[in-house]
């Protein structure tokens, strides 16, 4: 193979997860000229059958990965002549991060700190980038009012959002020290499909369809910033072509909902969709998630001014293209129940059984 031909050589870490197989799914077709090399440990969240329609592009390859094992990394990097890196590979439920914290330090902080390293021994000027893409969680929580700007305040409240927090923090230091020139991105909640029935739109529909409860925590009211993936992987192929170095974009969509609201909807097109219900009484408060934060809601000003990007996807246009996609692909849904995912569950919503 002359990977010296392609202009670009990037490293996509975390490709086979929900965002990274969406961003994949893009790219890899609009740009021919470019070679993506997908490096994933395929952890219960990483499926390679999301990326069926390009496995076999001649401008992509897949390397099963751990980003915490440096020597592997640097090989992959020699392999392909690597310039530059999306990185998206992370832990990234803060569910489990409350159960056990130690996968999130060690992939979001150690395997961040790997890749700059990389980065900083084959930095070129003007040729290598390093796309960081991170959350607004890292900023903590908000109250009834305001947004997350790019100078708001870190103040992470999970284990989550601080193993986020310190790599954002890492990446930045690389910037100011050595002169490299990474970006760094913080969106708010995505939804669309391929994302795992962990998080909360791919569970509420995943139980619904099962006639299974829907655990809403504490008192539904806490705020999320939905984002559409597809809306989000147009903002990274942006900011990585024309971030400026050493800066931080917010990506959010002006989408704020309280999650029990949210949950209605579903059910409400699952109603119309597929007749039955109402799926609504499904729903069940269950205990609150220790430390949740109250409310997100991003301030998109600089993205859509300095870069001229904006959502495409309307929440509810969005919204039903997800419910559909699910309905419509049961057996990647069903692919994700095994034996890993009936323990996480029963640890984390046994004992919040009202
Ligand atoms: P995901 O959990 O669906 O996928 C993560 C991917 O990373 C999986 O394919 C997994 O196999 C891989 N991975 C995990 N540990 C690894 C390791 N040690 N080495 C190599 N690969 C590893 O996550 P996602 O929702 O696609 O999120 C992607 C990125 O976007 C993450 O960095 C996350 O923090 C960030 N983010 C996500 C959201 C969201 O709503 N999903 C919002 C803001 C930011
Ligand atoms: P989640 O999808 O886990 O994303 P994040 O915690 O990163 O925002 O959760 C979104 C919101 O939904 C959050 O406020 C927690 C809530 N939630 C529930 O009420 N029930 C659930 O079963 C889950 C998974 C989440």
């Amino acid at each position: 193979m002359d990977i010296g031909k392609y202009k670009k050589r990037i490293v996509v870490t975390g490709g086979a997860g929900f965002i990274g197989s969406n961003l994949l799914l893009t790219l890899v077709p609009r740009y021919p000229e470019y070679f993506f090399v997908n490096v994933d440990k395929l952890t219960y969240a990483g499926n390679l059958a999301n990326l069926k329609e390009i496995e076999n592009a001649e401008n992509y390859r897949f390397e099963k990965v751990d980003i915490r094992d440096f020597n592997a990394l640097s090989a992959i990097y020699e392999k392909y002549d690597i310039g530059s890196v999306m990185h998206l590979a992370a832990e990234s439920h803060v569910d489990r991060s409350i159960i056990g914290p130690a996968d999130f330090i060690q992939t979001n902080i150690i395997g961040t700190f790997n890749l700059l390293e990389l980065y900083r021994a084959r930095f070129k000027k003007d040729a290598s980038t390093f796309l960081h893409i991170s959350t607004d969680e890292v900023y903590g929580s908000l109250g009834e009012g305001g947004y997350f700007t790019e100078y708001s305040a870190y103040r992470p409240n999970s284990p989550y959002s601080a193993s986020k927090a310190s790599a954002d923090h890492l990446v930045r230091a690389y910037h100011n020290t050595y002169g490299l020139h990474p970006v760094i991105t913080n969106c708010s909640n995505n939804f669309g499909p391929y994302q795992f029935p962990e998080k909360l739109i791919p569970l509420m529909i995943r139980n619904a369809c099962e006639g299974k409860k829907l655990p809403v925590y504490g008192d539904g009211k806490h705020v999320r910033d939905w984002l559409y993936v597809e809306d989000h992987c147009e903002a990274l192929d942006l900011v990585f072509h024309e971030g400026e170095p050493g800066q931080t974009y917010n990506i959010g969509a002006h989408n704020e909902i309280e999650n029990i609201e949210l949950v209605r909807l579903i059910c409400g097109i699952m109603d119309e969709m597929l007749g039955g219900g109402p799926r609504e009484a499904l729903i069940e408060f269950v205990p609150d998630r220790p430390g949740h934060d109250r409310r997100y809601a991003i301030d998109s000003t600089r993205i859509i001014k300095e870069l001229g990007w904006r959502p495409q996807v309307s929440f509810e246009e969005g919204l039903r293209k997800t419910v559909q996609w699910y309905l419509d692909n049961r057996a990647w849904l069903d692919n994700c129940i095994n034996g890993e995912y009936v323990k996480y569950y029963e640890q984390n919503y046994t004992d919040r059984q009202s």
